[in-house]
């Protein structure tokens, strides 16, 4: 067994004589004295086995082989200095990773923070009246429940554009198909200046002419039109179809490549495949080169399914989602990998995906409070 030979130290004879017999005895230093420990505690450092064909003879008692070396105790040195340098390698690392996640911490916080606020301005716009608000039924029609919840909705949503930094840019002109009465336009006012504009579209001629009469009035650069038909006013023509068409499509009164920004907040939750495939093509068309366009969904997967309300409700599926349908108005659920190969067709690129909060209270923390559906922002590079 290979032991360190310190002068003076060692318990075995290093010299041979004739009756030298190995009594060996193992001892253990305690804080105050040595004492007599079972031979078994003996650490061997290393082992060695020879095998000789030398004429000496190797007597048949006790032995004693002393690797005078050192060479494997070097080695084990040497070992432990490099493992040394890499511990304290991983040290400065895990130390870095510290302030990393410390940097992380303060982000979410901040994120948090300007939620908060987010949901604090909301509730204030919530709560003034001095701003437009359309009749109940046209509140209902979007889906708010009331005048104050009409309103923060609006807000909440313009917030996470401002959050997104998509209304930096007041020269803007922005698209929004599927507008309504201007629940969002009327917090996009602000932000655009006379070189902006913006063109709301909506097959709801009733919230159309609310949003002209409302909002165009004070910001002539806001305007809104009818997506109908007859290209015509559709006066008090009876098979005037209005409101939701899930199959509806009409081409956008744009020119191609003029858009900096266009909005489907909520479209795309009621239109079918056919429909929902022909104005993504058409928003392709408007958008400019490094434009974006903000388009929420429902998406249909495990996770969110359970969401769908009123799962007594039949829904229609198809290859591409399932849909609630009545009459011409429905709620769509698209496959997500419908929506990515739509977008992967027409050439867009994706910057951000976001699940929204719809699917589960876990979306909460990221997407509050502006962030209901799912979200994806989408670019023409
Ligand atoms: C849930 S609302 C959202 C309105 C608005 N984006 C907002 O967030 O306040 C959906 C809107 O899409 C409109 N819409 C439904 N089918 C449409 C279609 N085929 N083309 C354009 N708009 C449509 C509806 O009339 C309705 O105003």
């Amino acid at each position: 067994m290979g032991q360190r030979v310190y002068c003076n130290s060692n318990m075995w004879p290093l010299f041979s004589e004739d009756k030298t017999s190995v009594v060996e005895y193992v001892v253990e230093r305690n804080p105050s004295e040595f004492v007599f420990v079972e031979r078994e505690k003996k650490t061997p450092l290393y082992v060695i086995a020879l095998a000789s064909d030398g004429k000496d003879k190797i007597e048949d008692r006790a032995s004693l082989l002393v690797d005078i070396s050192n060479e494997l105790l070097e080695q084990n040195s040497q070992r432990r200095a490099k493992l040394a340098v890499e511990l304290h390698e991983l040290n400065q690392k895990a130390e870095q990773l510290d302030v990393k996640v410390q940097t992380q911490q303060h982000q979410m916080e901040a994120l948090r923070q300007s939620h908060l606020s987010i949901g604090w301005v909301s509730k204030f716009t919530a709560r003034n009246r001095y701003l437009p608000t359309p009749p109940m039924d046209m509140i209902r029609h979007v889906g708010s429940v009331d005048g104050d919840n009409f309103r923060e909705v609006g807000m909440n949503v313009v917030g996470d554009l401002i959050q997104f930094g998509l209304l930096t840019n007041p020269n803007a002109t922005i698209a929004d198909i599927g507008c309504g009465p201007g629940r969002i336009a009327m917090f996009i006012a602000p932000a655009l200046s006379n070189n902006g504009s913006y063109h709301g579209f909506d097959t709801w001629s009733e919230g159309i002419g609310w949003a002209t009469e409302n909002i165009t009035s004070h910001y002539p650069n806001f305007v809104f039109k009818t997506l109908s038909d007859s290209q015509k006013d559709p006066g008090d023509r009876a098979d005037f179809l209005t409101g939701y068409r899930a199959d509806f499509f009409r081409s956008i009164d744009l020119d191609d490549n003029s858009c900096d920004l266009v909005l489907a907040i909520s479209l795309f939750t009621h239109l079918r495949y056919k429909a929902a495939r022909s104005f993504m093509k058409e928003i392709y068309r408007i958008m400019k080169r490094d434009a974006r366009a903000y388009l929420t969904f429902f998406i249909y997967d495990e996770e969110s399914h359970h969401s769908i309300p009123h799962p007594h409700r039949d829904l229609q599926s198809d290859e591409y989602g399932f849909y609630y349908v009545e009459g011409s108005y429905a709620d769509s659920y698209f496959k997500e990998r419908t929506i990515l190969d739509i977008f992967g067709e027409f050439d867009f690129r994706l910057h951000t995906k976001k699940f929204g909060f719809w699917r589960g209270d876990k979306y909460r923390e990221d997407r509050w409070p502006g962030g209901y559906q799912d979200l994806f922002i989408i670019g023409k590079d």
